[in-house]
């Protein structure tokens, strides 16, 4: 799929990666760029930067009604960007905080799979198109400092392999982006290395013009990946050696 002329909408415009998603869409030629925000007040700033291409639109994507509208007012869109993701640090057995274990999966699979279902039809009746997921490298790998996180992007990598098949007929790309530490406030606890989120955006809208499904920005990713291929269990077992330092 060509970027030039694609009208685009993205989840969590208004966070780290997602306001390099923006800026990545513009320079690569978008002619509309759906930017969604729960409070898209905070999108005034960037949207004034170009009106006639950066659209604030109001979306949470843990509500029903708000994703579904979303569908409806936006039936142009042929590139669907699920960026949108909350992470709470959080082990699985100490501290375990059930609301926060919720919220993660409510937002990073269920919020991503029910804009997928939304937009399935929106994407088929404008030639198919692509949905691009923010997932994780973590989602290979559990990362137990931050366990109920990985488990939730776990959750939607597996939903969106399922999807992938059912959607090949209707010709629409499912991509997976799969960085390690990305540079934004929601890494700021986790120390270096860390891929800038430019690198992410700059990878990912690669890979829909070439059209590949999985993608791993930066150093860190390709090393994790290339290691889980050659040896699964032995990454399990380093992981779960940060524990113990
Ligand atoms: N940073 C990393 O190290 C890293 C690594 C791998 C993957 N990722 C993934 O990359 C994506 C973007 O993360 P980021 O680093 O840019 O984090 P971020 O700066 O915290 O941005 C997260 C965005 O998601 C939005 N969001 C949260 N809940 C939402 C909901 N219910 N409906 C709609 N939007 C919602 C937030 O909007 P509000 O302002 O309304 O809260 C914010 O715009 C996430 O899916 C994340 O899991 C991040």
């Amino acid at each position: 799929m060509q970027l030039q002329g694609a009208i685009a909408l993205v989840t969590g415009a208004n966070g780290g990666i997602g306001q390099y998603y923006i800026q990545g869409l513009q320079a690569a030629g978008a002619t509309r760029i759906y930017a969604g925000a729960r409070n898209p007040d905070s999108l005034r700033k960037i949207a004034a930067t170009d009106p006639d291409r950066i659209i604030p639109i109001p979306l949470d994507i843990t509500d029903e009604s708000s994703v579904r509208a979303a569908a409806e007012a936006y039936s142009d869109v042929n590139l669907l960007i699920n960026n949108a993701g909350v992470g709470f640090n959080q082990r699985l057995v100490a501290d375990i905080n059930f609301d926060k274990v919720r919220s993660e999966i409510e937002v990073n699979y269920l919020g991503t799979l029910r804009m997928c279902l939304a937009f399935a039809p929106v994407l088929k009746a404008n030639g198919g198109g692509v949905i691009v997921n923010m997932l994780t490298i973590l989602a290979k790998v559990n990362f137990p400092l931050n366990a109920s996180y990985c488990a939730s992007k776990a959750a939607a990598l597996l939903a969106i392999q399922g999807i992938r098949a059912e959607l090949a007929a209707q010709k629409t790309l499912v991509v997976g982006v799969m960085p390690g530490t990305v540079d934004t406030g929601m890494s700021k606890d986790f120390p270096p290395p860390k891929v800038a989120p430019e690198e992410v955006v700059r990878a990912a809208l690669q890979a829909v013009i070439g059209e590949v499904e999985d993608v791993y920005p930066g150093e860190q990713a390709q090393e994790m990946q290339a290691q889980l291929l050659q040896d699964p269990k032995a990454v399990e077992k380093w992981m779960a050696g940060i524990l113990a330092k």
